[in-house]
């Protein structure tokens, strides 16, 4: 080996080890970690919609494994919105067709963009950066509608508050109800099933389950299923409205 060609080699390897090395000392002696997800702190936690009046729109959107909340956005036409987008996760992308609206949602930070929306219709936001076994079907929507403005909703309960939950959370992008496997299992005679988990042992799908199943994704993994449900924020209220909407789906 020509003497300079290992000079250099030799350099570079050294350095390696020595940025090795700070990123250890960094990381154990210093404790420095990765910043901490901005959307632990409120308002970013959650999807939310604000009607600042005179057609102006704050809308606070959180990018998660494989949704946006809110999934729907309802404005009338002639609105101006400020976006602030944020992620929960991973780094999701936010395109919404017919606008400029192009944005990168990145953990621990908030984009932001403001457009308006004058024609009626659908716009369907996707995400375009490629996050996971679900990223194709994240998807959300802006509905520009003068019939829909700000038509304040009925109280809903039970199953049907479940069922718009399970729509609302994105659940329908990973859990079908017609008995089709998706990236989790199907949610189609989902009561009273024999579930068989990863570990070998089998369980039956009751309440007291799908209780611990939505609370907990991550403890008891379904056999043949990625480990990939999110923790979603939600009431005792909520979690026993959509077991009530889980049992329903014959
Ligand atoms: Cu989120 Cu791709």
């Amino acid at each position: 080996m020509d003497r300079i060609e290992r000079i250099v080699l030799v350099s570079a390897g050294a350095l390696m080890a020595v940025f090795f090395a700070a990123l250890v000392y960094a990381a154990t002696q210093l404790r420095i970690s990765v910043p901490t997800c901005i959307t632990d702190v409120a308002p970013f936690t959650r999807g939310e919609v604000i009607d600042k009046g005179n057609h102006h729109y704050e809308v606070h959107m959180v990018a998660k494994m494989w949704a946006f909340d809110p999934p729907e956005v309802r404005v009338p036409p002639g609105s101006e919105i400020d976006l602030y987008l944020s992620a929960l996760d991973v780094t999701h992308g936010l395109y919404i067709e017919h606008t400029n609206v192009n944005l990168m949602a990145v953990p621990g930070s908030v984009n932001g963009a403001r457009f308006r929306l004058d024609t009626e219709g659908e716009y369907d936001t996707i995400c375009h950066e490629y996050c996971g076994a679900g990223h194709q079907v994240m998807m959300g929507k802006f509905i520009v509608s003068a019939a829909a403005a700000a038509q304040p909703a009925a109280a809903v309960t039970g199953a049907a508050l479940g069922q718009r939950l399970f729509e609302d959370k994105g659940c329908p992008a990973c859990h079908s109800l017609d008995g089709s496997a998706g990236v989790g299992p199907t949610m189609q005679g989902i009561f009273g099933r024999t579930v068989e988990l990863a570990d070998g042992s089998t369980k039956t799908a009751n309440a007291h389950y799908l209780e611990e199943a939505i609370r907990e994704p991550g403890e008891e993994i379904v056999k043949g299923f990625p480990p990939a449900m999110p923790e979603t924020p939600l009431t005792g209220d909520e979690i026993q409205a959509l077991v009530a909407y889980l049992e329903t789906l014959k």
